[in-house]
């Protein structure tokens, strides 16, 4: 963990669940954390939690991940205020279970789940990425994804939930080559994880 000391992780949902767990790993390891969420003062009290230290190193950012704005003033206060984002990790991801893909009048449930499984894993890659590439910095791209959410059949009425933890396994490869292809050491890795 030596070379990651004082680098600067940004975690997308980290007010509760999963991401608020792994920022206060990140955090306890040395890292400074960037915290996104919509609920800030929910994201306060849990720096407030922190030891004086861990709390210096944490920044909580209210962002509806769901806001390609939102996203974009974020990480350019981490690109202005602390130089620049050296690992995300990309744990957004909404669930809504019980409504079909079939059914009429469910846009809004749509419009959700893709927003916030795969174009807000476009847009928080997109302006993690360049931020390392302008460094030359050989940083981590972690993206969350969900083993159940690659099996239709455990999940019926789990709408677009299924299709957009698939995509997000596309897109993690499609990473990889375009990492790659742009002369970077950036790494893009995929976690899957299984239903708690
Ligand atoms: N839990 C499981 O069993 C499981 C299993 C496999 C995979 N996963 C994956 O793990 C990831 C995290 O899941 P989780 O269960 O920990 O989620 P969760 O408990 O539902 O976490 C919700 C978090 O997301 C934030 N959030 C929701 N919508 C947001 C938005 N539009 N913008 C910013 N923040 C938003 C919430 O904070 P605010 O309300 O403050 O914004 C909260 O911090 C997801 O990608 C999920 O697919 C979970």
């Amino acid at each position: 963990m030596e070379r990651w000391q004082n680098r600067v992780a940004v975690v997308t949902e980290a007010s509760s669940g999963i991401g608020a767990a792994i920022a206060a790993d990140l955090v306890k390891a040395g890292l400074v954390v960037v915290a996104l969420a919509r609920r800030e003062t929910r994201l306060q009290e849990i720096k407030k939690a922190l030891q004086a230290d861990q709390q210096q190193r944490y920044h909580p950012i209210k962002c509806d991940v769901t806001n390609e704005e939102d996203i974009k003033k974020a990480f350019a206060w981490v690109e202005k205020d602390l130089g620049g984002t050296d690992i995300l990790v990309n744990n957004a991801g909404a669930f809504h279970y019980g409504v079909n893909l079939v059914d009429s009048d469910n846009s809004g449930v749509i419009h959700k789940i893709v927003d916030t499984n795969v174009k807000a894993v476009a847009f928080c890659v997109r302006e993690a990425f360049n931020s390392m590439k302008k460094r030359d910095f050989a940083g981590h791209v972690i993206i969350i994804n969900s083993v159940a959410g690659h099996t239709s059949e455990r999940f019926p009425g789990a709408n677009m939930y299924i299709p957009s933890k698939h995509a997000v396994t596309a897109m993690a490869q499609t990473y990889r080559h375009e990492f790659a292809h742009a002369g970077t050491k950036v790494k893009s890795r995929v976690l899957a994880l299984e239903l708690l």
